[in-house]
Order: structure tokens, then C-alpha cells, then sequence
């Protein structure tokens, strides 16, 4: 792959879905998608690129390269002391908030294969104030392939290397040397195919009470984790939470968003609006 090459397919990548491919890692891209080279019997990167932009198969291929190009690492429970934050302080202040509409609405956005989806479900399905409450989560993912992966809900050891086994025998239940979701858990979340950088698709998704965006911001640069942010201000409502992952931050991206020190965690939260400028505006 020539220089010319990896800047051509790197802007491609970056322009479809926000993920930023450093000249550092020019071995990687060049190494994930010669296989599509052969796939498709072509004899360079630059033909492969024609074939990205020109070809009626475009929407396809660009598909086929997500799958190569994305980390789809997931399970279970991952940081727990953010989700101790979410049970414990977050949840029970929406729930005050929203006792009128007892209504919630969450988001997990770049779910992969829906372990934090479900991890979701399970800490509202064990808290007993949301019994007779409208709930709802969306969750979604660029990848069809880990979309559909998590519709089924069924899954092997390494997702449940985080949770509880109380938790485990309570909401899942084994199949095949496997264990899947129940009915419940399920019947909460709905999944769907979305890329954050889609503005027509993204209109699908209403206002939410909470965001969990983690483990996706860090494939991004800057301008591409600006748009994705003022998408979330303006999805989240009046005093909404953004939970990012332990190793994101907003620090010198954004000051949109206020910090907010809980006590099991550090989180974002939608500021009251007090004629202060907008994202990116
Ligand atoms: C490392 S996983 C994180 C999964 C989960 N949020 C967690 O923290 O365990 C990152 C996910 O972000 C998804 N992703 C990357 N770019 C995206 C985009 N532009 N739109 C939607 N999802 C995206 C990837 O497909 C991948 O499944």
C-alpha cells in the first residue's frame, strides 16, 4: 500500500464512520483489508479504492471492511464502579425526576454485541420502583453482523467474565454449551443498525434520559467525536447523563457537558442551559 493509497483509504474509512486510522498504524488498514483485495481479485490498493467509491456494491463493501476495521470488545458488567454510579445515584434521581411521566428512555450507543445493553436491562429489571414504568433502551451499533449477534442474546464465557452468578442464573439460562437471554431482559431493549455519523438514520433515536457511549470515542478524532458529542447534547434531555468510558474524557474536546463528581464515579451531565454557546456552534 503507497502512501497515496493509505490516505486515500484512511479518508474513506474516516469520512463513513469516524474511525481514525493514525500513518503509525498504516500496517494495520493495509494488513485488515487485503483480504478484501483478494476477495474481490483486484490487484492493488488503488483499485480497491475505485471499487469503494464507484462500484454499485459500494454500501455492501463498505459494510464488509466495518467488520475488519472495528473492535467489537465487550461483556458483561464492564466497569462496574461507573455502573454502582448509575444504580445507585444516577437511576434513583431520574426515577424522583420522572415520577409524574414514570417514563425512561437509554441509549447505549456503539453496543457491539449487547452485553452492555443487557447489563442495562438487568439493573432496571432489579430495581422495584421502575415496576409499572414505561422503559425502554435502544441500542445500536455501525456492525450488522454484531446487531444481529445480540438480537439473539445467546453467549459464550468470555462475556460473563464480570458478572455475578447470581446475576447469571437469574437472567439467563443455558443452550448448547452457551447461555441465553431471557424473555424479560429482552422484551427492554431494541436493536438496531446505526452509524453515529449518520444524521438520516440518527434521526430514528427520540430524546433519551442517558447515554452510555463507551469504548467508541477512543477509534475517533476530534472533529469526529465533536459531531458525535452535539449529537448527544441534543439527544439527551433536560438534565440527561452521558456515561463515556473509564479512558475517554471530554477534557480539551468539549466543555459542553458538566462534570459531575457522583460517588462512585465521575460522569457527564447535560448542563441546564443558561445562554451559554452550543457544541461546535
Ligand atoms: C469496543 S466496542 C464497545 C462496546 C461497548 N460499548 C462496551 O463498552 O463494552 C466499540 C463498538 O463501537 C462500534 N462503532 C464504531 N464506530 C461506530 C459508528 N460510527 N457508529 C456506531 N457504532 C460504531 C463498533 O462497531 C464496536 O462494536
Amino acid at each position: 500500500m503507497t502512501r497515496e493509497e493509505f490516505r486515500l483509504l484512511r479518508d474513506l474509512v474516516y469520512e463513513y464512520c469516524g474511525i481514525f486510522f493514525r500513518e503509525e498504524v498504516k500496517y494495520l488498514l493495509e494488513r485488515r483489508l487485503n483480504t478484501r483485495l483478494r476477495e474481490h481479485s483486484l490487484g492493488s490498493f488503488n483499485e480497491y479504492y475505485r471499487y469503494l467509491r464507484y462500484s454499485p456494491n459500494r454500501s455492501r463493501e463498505l459494510e464488509e471492511i466495518i467488520e475488519l476495521l472495528t473492535t467489537n470488545e465487550t461483556y458483561f458488567f464492564r466497569e462496574e464502579y461507573q455502573l454502582k454510579a448509575f444504580g445507585e445515584e444516577i437511576l434513583p434521581e431520574i426515577i424522583k425526576e420522572h415520577t409524574g411521566s414514570k417514563r425512561l428512555r437509554i441509549w447505549s450507543a456503539g453496543c457491539s454485541t449487547g452485553e452492555e445493553a443487557y447489563t442495562i436491562a438487568i439493573l432496571l429489571c432489579e430495581s422495584s420502583e421502575l415496576n409499572d414504568w414505561n422503559v425502554e433502551i435502544f441500542a445500536n451499533d455501525i456492525s450488522r453482523k454484531v446487531i444481529q449477534r445480540a438480537r439473539k442474546g445467546v453467549y459464550g464465557k468470555s462475556s460473563f467474565r464480570s458478572i455475578g452468578d447470581d446475576f447469571k442464573a437469574k437472567y439467563f439460562r443455558p443452550q448448547g454449551g452457551h447461555y441465553i437471554i431471557n424473555d424479560e431482559l429482552r422484551s427492554l431493549v431494541s436493536f438496531g443498525q446505526l452509524n453515529l455519523l449518520d444524521d438520516e438514520m440518527l434521526q430514528l433515536i427520540g430524546r433519551v434520559d442517558v447515554i452510555f457511549c463507551r469504548n467508541v470515542l477512543i477509534y475517533f478524532d476530534k472533529p469526529a467525536r465533536l459531531r458525535v458529542l452535539k449529537t448527544f447534547y441534543d439527544k439527551l434531555d433536560g438534565h440527561g447523563y452521558l456515561l463515556l468510558g473509564h479512558s475517554e474524557s471530554l477534557m480539551n474536546v468539549s466543555t459542553d457537558f458538566e462534570l459531575v463528581h457522583l460517588k462512585n464515579d465521575l460522569v457527564y451531565r447535560k448542563p441546564i442551559v443558561t445562554g451559554k454557546g452550543r457544541l461546535g456552534e
